[in-house]
Parts: structure tokens; C-alpha cells; sequence
């Protein structure tokens, strides 16, 4: 195991803004393109390093706030009049880490409209945010069934007769120095726009250390659980029963903590999920199952894709593996599953049980040790672990419920605080 693990901020947030936009094909790169016309605005506004970097990071993340894959959909379809609501909640939940701190005002008013804006342009927020605007209003003009060279004048002709009402002459002006070439417009359509973004964009050389991984994980793993009010504080539960199984198991402070963040993101792929599914009172039918099924996938692909983070990523993604070879999706031998991915299984499913769900109260430790018992007789889940797990049980509950009333605490703050503003 690496002493200490650093890992490429672009690079972490162009995976994770893909994270948010994988899961229709109306969707995909819908943030990365934005970001790759802001990108192009700047610098030829040739605002500063540091003005370029944020309004980078806000394009990327930019719709953050609206949490549900519907709303998603929505907004970039232009199908919806309630536009305010996610761009107050993105501001306030990207707020806490320091690295995106600065872009938080630009994320809360990406749908102000220059005639809304009561300020001048020269003010770097509001001639940022306008940018960032302008970029977000562009992606959402573009038809993803037509080529993009038979349609960029629509485009450029749509923008300009917005030019006052919805932006101002300068930004208007600033957008039509950059599209004028036929390169601008094959980059911001072409499959390798991440590598693109990520070779020559803003972040080439920023490494990040694992505290701000730690994070960033804890942003990413409230947008997973706060999609719905049932499974607000699922991951918190998971990484803190993750974590203190793993110090019992006797692993390194070091891996104590990446347990913590494999833990925060085991769920990520669960963006690509719509609520419709996640939050289906009766039954899945066979084909929203498979749909669940790939959730673990897509953790996996996302986290992989940020390099550097190997044990992390299995861990995470291989929490509904099962050492007979039963679980999903990757279908792994017990030798393919290490330590730390088993204890994550069993910290899945014991948090999974253990906790209230909208159909049920959380089970009893009777109950519990039942049915987690029966699945290690069966060898599904590493018989040690959960020997460890049963001799230590009211450690390990009372670790969670302490995390997760946290969460709980914080996510019904943030939802109210959210309501207010949006008043
Ligand atoms: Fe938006
Ligand atoms: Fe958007
Ligand atoms: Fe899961």
C-alpha cells in the first residue's frame, strides 16, 4: 500500500462531472462541453489564472444542484420554468470545499440573465457568471441527432438575438471571437473531449492531497444519498461502518481513511439510476433491476478513470460481489476480492439492514446477525469479517447511527435552508 496518494484535480473533476451526466444519452457531456466553452471565453477575455480556474470548475459542476436524473433531463431540455431551485442548492452544497469555494456564486446564478443582474459587467462575478451562462444556454440549443456543422449558425443567430435581454453585448460579442471557426465546434461535439479538456485544460499541474479527496468524496456522496429524502444518510452510514470495521480488522490509519472515501462513493454510479427506480415503492420489474445492476459498474468506471485511485475503486464498486461468485456485476472469484472489499460488502449490507428504510424500520440486531450470518455460513461474505462485525456490534451501530444522524442533521439544514432562498 502507497504511503501517500495524490491525485490530478482536473482530472477528478472532469470524472466526477461525467459522473453526473452519464445517464442518458441526452444528457452526456452536457457539463464537460459547457465547461469547454467557458473555457474558450476566458482566455480569450484573458481574465486571470485564477478567474479562468473557477469559472472552469463552476461550468463542470454546474448543475450539481439538481439532484434527481429527471431534473436533469429536464433542465437541459429546457422542459422546465423552475430554474432557481439548483442553482441555489449547487451553490450552497459546493460552498464547503475549499477548492470550489469560489465558484459557489457563479454555480447559484448560471440562469441569471443579464437584464435580472442589477450590477455592472465590470464586476468579475457577474461577467463570469455570464460566460458560464452563455456557454450552458449554448449546449442546450444544440440537437444531438443533427450534425453540428448544419447547425451552428442556427445557433450563433439564436445567441445573438438574446444579446441585451439575456446577455450582454460584450459576452455576446466575447462568444462570436471564438466560434468563428469550424475547430471550435467539432471540439466541443468530439468523443475525446475529456482528454482534451484534461491535457490542455486549467488543472494540468494541480495534484491534490488525500484530506481534500476526503472532501470532495463527502460533497459527491451527499449528491448521491440526498436524491431522495429515504437514503439521505445511506453512504454516511456505509463509510462509517466501513471504517471502524476496518480498525478493528487491524488495518493502517492510511487505509482506515481510504475506507472512509470508498465508502462516501461506493454509490456513485447510482447517478446514472432515475428516482423513478431508486425510490419504486413495489417491486422491480427484470428490467429496472438490470438497470440497478450496472450502478456498481459505473462506480467503478468513474473512479478508475481518475488514476490513482485503484484500492479505492474496488473497493467501492465491489460491494455487491460475493466471494461465491453470486454478486454483481463483475461476478469476481473470492481471490480477486482483498480485504478491504469484503469489508465493504458486509458494511453495505449490515448499514442496508440496519437502517430505516421507507418500507420498514431498521432491523434489530437479532434480525440482523440472521440474516448476515446465514449469507457467511453460505460463504458469500468473509466469514472473519463478520465474526468481527458480530463481536463488536455495538460499536459498530453506534458509529454509524452517530454518522448518519449527522448527515440527517445536515441534509433537513440544507433543505431548508435551500426553501428559504428560494422563497
Ligand atoms: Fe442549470
Ligand atoms: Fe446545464
Ligand atoms: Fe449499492
Amino acid at each position: 500500500m502507497q504511503r501517500s496518494i495524490t491525485v490530478n484535480l482536473g482530472n477528478l473533476v472532469l470524472s466526477l462531472s461525467d459522473a453526473m451526466d452519464l445517464a442518458s444519452p441526452a444528457l452526456i457531456h452536457h457539463q464537460q462541453r459547457v465547461a469547454f466553452v467557458t473555457w474558450e471565453m476566458a482566455k480569450a477575455a484573458k481574465i486571470s489564472n485564477e478567474r479562468l480556474e473557477r469559472s472552469f470548475i463552476a461550468a463542470l459542476l454546474h448543475d450539481i444542484g439538481a439532484l434527481t436524473l429527471e431534473d436533469k433531463i429536464a433542465l437541459r431540455l429546457s422542459e422546465t420554468d423552475n430554474t432557481e431551485e439548483h442553482c441555489v442548492r449547487g451553490g450552497l452544497l459546493i460552498d464547503r470545499v475549499p477548492w470550489f469555494k469560489n465558484s459557489a456564486r457563479i454555480i447559484g446564478t448560471h440562469h441569471t440573465q443579464w437584464q435580472e443582474w442589477n450590477d455592472s459587467i465590470e464586476n468579475p462575478i457577474v461577467f463570469d457568471s455570464q460566460i458560464v451562462s452563455l456557454s450552458d444556454f449554448l449546449e442546450r440549443l444544440v440537437d444531438r441527432d443533427q450534425y453540428i456543422l448544419f447547425q451552428n449558425e442556427r445557433i450563433v443567430e439564436e445567441i445573438r438575438s438574446n444579446t441585451r435581454s439575456l446577455f450582454h453585448p460584450m459576452i455576446v460579442d466575447l462568444f462570436l471571437s471564438v466560434c468563428n471557426r469550424e475547430e471550435f465546434w467539432l471540439d466541443l461535439v468530439s468523443p475525446r473531449l475529456y482528454s482534451i479538456l484534461l491535457n490542455e485544460g486549467p488543472f494540468r499541474k494541480i495534484e491534490i492531497i488525500l484530506d481534500d479527496i476526503a472532501l470532495i468524496s463527502e460533497l459527491f456522496r451527499d449528491i448521491i444519498d440526498f436524491r431522495s429524502h429515504f437514503t439521505a444518510t445511506h453512504s454516511s452510514g456505509v463509510a462509517a461502518s466501513a471504517s471502524i470495521l476496518a480498525k478493528i480488522f487491524g488495518l493502517t490509519d492510511m487505509e482506515i481513511r481510504l475506507m472512509e472515501v470508498a465508502g462516501n462513493l461506493h454509490d456513485l454510479g447510482k447517478l446514472a439510476v432515475p428516482n423513478s427506480i431508486l425510490e419504486k415503492p413495489g417491486k422491480l420489474t427484470k428490467e429496472e433491476m438490470a438497470v440497478i445492476k450496472s450502478h456498481t459498474y459505473y462506480t467503478y468506471f468513474i473512479i478508475n478513470t481518475i488514476g490513482g485511485l485503484q484500492s479505492i475503486a474496488e473497493w467501492a464498486a465491489y460491494h455487491h460481489e460475493r466471494l461465491d461468485g453470486t454478486g454483481y456485476p463483475f461476478h469476481c472469484a473470492a481471490g480477486e476480492l482483498s480485504t478491504g472489499s469484503r469489508i465493504m460488502m458486509v458494511a453495505d449490507i449490515f448499514t442496508a439492514l440496519a437502517e430505516d428504510r421507507p418500507y420498514r424500520n431498521g432491523m434489530s440486531r437479532k434480525e440482523v446477525m440472521e440474516i448476515i450470518g446465514q449469507l457467511s455460513r453460505r460463504q458469500s461474505l468473509d466469514t472473519r469479517i463478520v465474526d468481527l462485525l458480530f463481536d463488536n456490534y455495538e460499536e459498530v451501530y453506534s458509529c454509524m447511527a452517530e454518522k448518519q444522524n449527522c448527515a440527517r442533521e445536515f441534509y433537513e439544514k440544507q433543505s431548508a435552508l435551500c426553501e428559504r432562498l428560494c422563497r
